[in-house]
């Protein structure tokens, strides 16, 4: 059996893991030859492909990004279909000539919607979840955030001391799309003392008097953690906003950072690893059993896989009574 691999969408740690999870257990336990996609649904379209031997596996578990390289390509866009060139049609034929049983598709949100209108096409697809945003939903955790957090938090760490040193108010923006997840965790691992997400509505005044009770029990610094999705006058950067009206209401000295896309690079951490690995020979154990249409997704600590149909297009936001928000509440910390 032959079965193509192809990753889609921003990039994140963990995603040669995957690809290796997927290619080892293929080749190894199922004796299947594996098909590398290049540049996401963009490979299809140009048959841009490369066989995936054990000697392409090797050095990939701890590798950043993509060794398929990735793209935000999305066939079923309507102004894809109003070229009048059917590029989904296009696809379809394409991974018949390959002669591609299957394809895994690893990718985010995007992804996970293209790959349920291809399964509704009767294409053989079996997809795994993947952001650094883990605003995919159906799965506990998306590989990537994990590491993106501890990221993030180590930013976090390292603002404190400047912010107790020069008595100022820190603010740093972390990604995450419409979703606050990666504010969230970082910020309350950070040992943020406002933590802003797109979740839930702030009041600059409400942030103001926080910070300026902080100063009158002699805490005279904070550190602010906002997510890149949350509301500003849409003029400024998420955290130069912020800061700014900070600044304004409490007349301390406020700075940003905006962390970027540091949130997506390097080496995934331990745990993004073994989710990787883990989905990856989920995803291929799908394929020996001929289930397809489904993405592979982690609940507790089981992996299991969900029909395509009932993941694509929706999202996984938090919500006011998650465990880390009331928590968090409870020791003081403000969430707008
Ligand atoms: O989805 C991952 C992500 O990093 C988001 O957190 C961020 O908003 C977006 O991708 C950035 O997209 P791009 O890589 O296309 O600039």
């Amino acid at each position: 059996m032959k079965i193509g691999i192809l990753t889609s969408g921003g990039d994140c740690p963990g995603i040669n893991a995957t690809i290796r999870g997927v290619c080892k257990t293929a080749i190894n336990h199922y004796g299947m030859e594996v098909v590398g996609i290049h540049s996401g649904f963009q490979g299809l379209l140009e048959k841009d492909v490369e066989i995936l031997t054990e000697s392409s596996l090797s050095g990939l578990l701890n590798q950043g990004g993509t060794i398929l390289g990735t793209s935000r390509e999305k066939p079923f866009k309507k102004k894809n279909l109003a070229t009048g060139i059917n590029k989904p049609a296009i696809i379809a034929e394409h991974i018949k000539e390959l002669g591609l049983e299957c394809v895994v598709c690893i990718g985010g949100n995007g992804t996970q919607k293209t790959a349920a209108k291809f399964a509704d096409m009767g294409v053989n697809i079996v997809s795994v979840p993947k952001t650094i945003d883990n605003d995919i939903w159906g799965t506990d955790f998306s590989f990537g955030f994990d590491t993106a957090v501890s990221i993030a938090t180590d930013a976090i760490d390292r603002l404190h001391s400047t912010a107790s040193s020069h008595k100022r108010v820190m603010v740093i923006e972390v990604m995450g799309h419409k979703a606050g997840w990666i504010a969230l965790y970082s910020g309350m691992a950070g040992g943020g003392d406002v933590i802003l997400l797109p979740e839930i509505p702030y009041d600059i005044k409400r942030i103001g008097e926080t910070i300026i009770n902080r100063v009158k029990k002699g805490k005279p610094y904070s550190i602010v953690v906002v997510a890149e999705g949350i509301m500003t006058d849409g003029k400024r950067r998420v955290a130069e906003y912020i800061a700014q009206e900070i600044e304004y209401e409490t007349g301390i000295e406020s700075r940003e950072t905006v962390l970027g896309y540091i949130q997506r690079g390097g080496a995934p951490n331990s745990f993004d690893r073994n989710l990787a690995t883990r989905m990856g020979g989920h995803a291929t154990e799908l394929i020996a059993n001929r289930e397809y249409g489904r993405m592979v997704a982690l609940k507790g600590d089981d992996i299991i896989s969900l029909p395509l149909s009932e993941v694509a297009g929706k999202l996984k936001l938090v919500t006011e009574d998650h465990d880390l928000v009331i928590q968090g509440r409870k020791m003081g910390i403000c969430f707008g």
